[in-house]
């Protein structure tokens, strides 16, 4: 099915989903890192220039002074009426380029990577998939490319174009910010992976002595039933640095740093620790979702999840 229909129809369903699961909730708080001002560990940041040696302006490019002294042609030539006239001229005042407010700054380059962070079509990655959301079982993106910072001992990972390209960016900028040796674990899901994760879990925990029912119940507060993944829209990332997705992330310099940083590159964290109720899953402070930077920026602001903007959006 198109990604766009079913966005509007996930619109309508996310706005009875919502609805109904709203009533009642306890009084809703912003999601509480959004003002937090989140700084790297000492080991993570630059060496302090004051434990590093003098700088000789020998070495620096420009400084120096022994160079000789050459007179070029045009120097030597007079100066002629129009050249004096312009001299003379007050010069026009020069203002500073206006910023553009959607671009954030950043400490490198992410030029080339702005045109999938922001896209043109805002819309166009909106697609709401939940329990109440389900996408086919042959729902596959045929824009997948791999991703560069899929863990190294893993399979090579895979999301739809625009959701990789701003990955990539969104990684580049965090390792310059302190983040270390985060990587890509899962990204796109085709259902039968998504069955086969579920499966296994579900096994493990019948295992351990849970009736099947009990199983299923557990696992579904973790793990998407097939279909009901939204790794299977190749849009969901998930990326840490521990050796499995674990809870103890949350409390990591770089779990803090992505959260806080997410929209600036499209993404939102997609199940927030005061959200469960509503996104039917456990706090994953690993999972990130790519909705574009405009969206990105008003969740993130709002302290919503995605069902409730999505709600929110129906009803405004
Ligand atoms: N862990 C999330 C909910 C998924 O399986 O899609
Ligand atoms: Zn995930």
């Amino acid at each position: 099915m198109d990604l766009r229909i079913k966005s509007v129809s996930a619109v309508l369903a996310a706005a009875t989903l919502c609805s109904v699961l709203l009533c009642g909730c306890e009084p809703e708080e912003p999601f509480t890192t959004s003002h937090t001002v989140i700084t790297a560990p000492t080991d993570a940041t630059q060496p302090d220039p004051e434990t590093l040696p003098p700088i000789s302006t020998d070495e620096v490019p420009g400084t120096q002074t022994d160079e000789p002294d050459t007179v070029t042609q045009e120097q030597t030539e007079p100066v002629t009426e129009q050249q004096t006239t312009t001299a003379q001229t007050t010069p026009e005042p020069t203002t500073a380029p206006e910023k553009d407010p959607d671009i954030p700054d950043f400490t490198v380059d992410l030029s080339s990577y702005e045109k999938y962070m922001n896209p043109e079509d805002r819309d166009a990655y909106l697609i709401l998939v939940n329990p109440s959301n389900p996408v086919g079982k042959d729902h596959k993106p045929t824009d997948l490319e791999p991703l560069v910072d899929t863990r190294p001992d893993r399979s090579k990972r895979y999301m739809r174009l625009y959701a990789a390209k701003s990955l990539e960016a969104f990684l580049k900028e965090a390792r310059a910010n302190g983040c270390k040796n985060v990587t890509v674990t899962s990204a796109y899901r085709s259902y039968d992976s998504q069955k086969e994760i579920f499966d296994g879990d579900v096994k493990k925990l019948m295992e351990k002595g849970y009736s099947e029912e009990e199983a299923i119940a557990i696992e579904r507060k973790d793990t998407a039933f097939p279909g009901e993944s939204e790794h299977q829209t190749g849009l969901a990332v998930d990326m840490h640095n521990l050796s499995s997705a674990q809870p103890a992330f949350a409390d990591t310099y770089e779990a803090k740093w992505l959260a806080e940083n997410a929209w600036k590159f499209g993404f939102i964290l997609r199940y927030l620790p005061d959200k469960e109720e509503i996104t039917t899953y456990v706090y994953e402070p690993w999972h990130f979702r790519y909705v574009g930077r405009y969206h990105a920026k008003r969740i993130y602001e709002m302290g919503m999840c995605l069902e409730e903007y999505i709600e929110y959006l129906a009803n405004n």
